[in-house]
């Protein structure tokens, strides 16, 4: 067995390759003189896990074109994270289900397909191959053990992540509680008044993606108003879009953390792992 990554995955890829005590493909990544990406890939294995997340139309691309350049082989694929996997319905008459067309698109050409805190798990239902999610959840709550916070409450911005929150909060044994969050439009989202007891508390809000990062600055403002004494936000994929990094500091949070999933100067947590133990090393 081999491994091979796309260039937004390759410090992940060669974790991962470090896990299973294997090699990781070299690949040569280029463009055409028009723009068209271009791939070659070193000495294939005839068993090939295939890393690749999906941040950007280049990422999907490579991903598309590593599949490819591995034909012939038993291909696992590896999606750490799965972009268009939140379009997971028809919202409205004239949309695409995004997440099963791009997860139909990754799938010709793989055996079988890991994913990392899919947006949603019935996503996995939309590739054409077994598909299995695996969570960094006991991962984040590892990473909050180390933070040397004092009797911390983990809270969860939403009803969908409460769950994630609470195997988060079981590691330490720590209280837990999430909010109800209303999404307003892509960058803004309301959260119903809620007491939550975060008086003279250190809080972490975990999530499974900080996208424009509007989701966890309001929940961080709603914890402030409330005498949080400090707020952290911990997530699994850091998309970071249109500077919410800044925008979270900005907003007071003391430490903002994600994974490599999305390979970022804050990820402080490898998915490396939970993906190693789920191709059965
Ligand atoms: C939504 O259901 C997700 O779990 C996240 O809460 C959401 O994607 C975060 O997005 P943003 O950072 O743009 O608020």
């Amino acid at each position: 067995m081999k491994l091979i990554g796309t260039e937004a995955s390759q410090i992940l890829a060669s974790r991962i390759a470090d896990e299973l005590g294997t090699a990781v493909v070299d690949v040569k990544f280029s463009r055409f003189p028009d723009g068209e990406l271009y791939v070659c890939a070193g000495g294939l294995d005839d068993e090939m896990v295939i890393v690749g997340s999906i941040v950007d139309s280049d990422s999907l691309v490579q991903l598309l074109l590593l599949i490819d350049a591995c034909e012939g082989s038993h291909n696992i694929l590896v999606v750490p994270y799965m972009g268009y996997a939140r379009q997971d319905k028809r919202f409205k008459a004239g949309e695409p289900i995004s997440a099963r067309a791009v997860a139909l698109a990754i799938s010709r050409g793989a055996d079988a397909c890991i994913t990392v805190n899919i947006h949603d798990r019935k996503v996995n239902s939309y590739f054409g191959i077994s598909a299995t999610d695996v969570s960094l959840a006991a991962d984040i709550g590892a990473h909050i053990k180390t933070m040397d916070l004092d009797d911390p409450l983990i809270v969860a911005p939403d009803d969908g992540a409460a769950a994630f929150a609470e195997t988060v909060a079981a590691v330490g044994n720590w209280d837990c509680d999430h909010l109800d969050k209303t999404r307003i439009s892509g960058d803004e989202v309301s959260m119903a008044p809620k007491n939550l007891c975060a008086a003279n508390r250190s809080v972490v809000i975990v999530d499974d993606i900080i996208s424009t990062g509007g989701t966890i600055a309001t929940a961080a403002g709603m914890l402030a108003s409330q005498g949080a004494r400090d707020v952290h936000a911990a997530c699994v994929h850091g998309v970071f879009t249109n500077g919410a990094y800044a925008r979270l500091k900005a907003a007071g949070i003391k430490e903002v953390v994600c994974s490599d999933t999305i390979e970022r100067g804050c990820s402080q947590y490898s998915a490396a792992l939970r993906i190693a133990g789920a191709l059965g090393r």
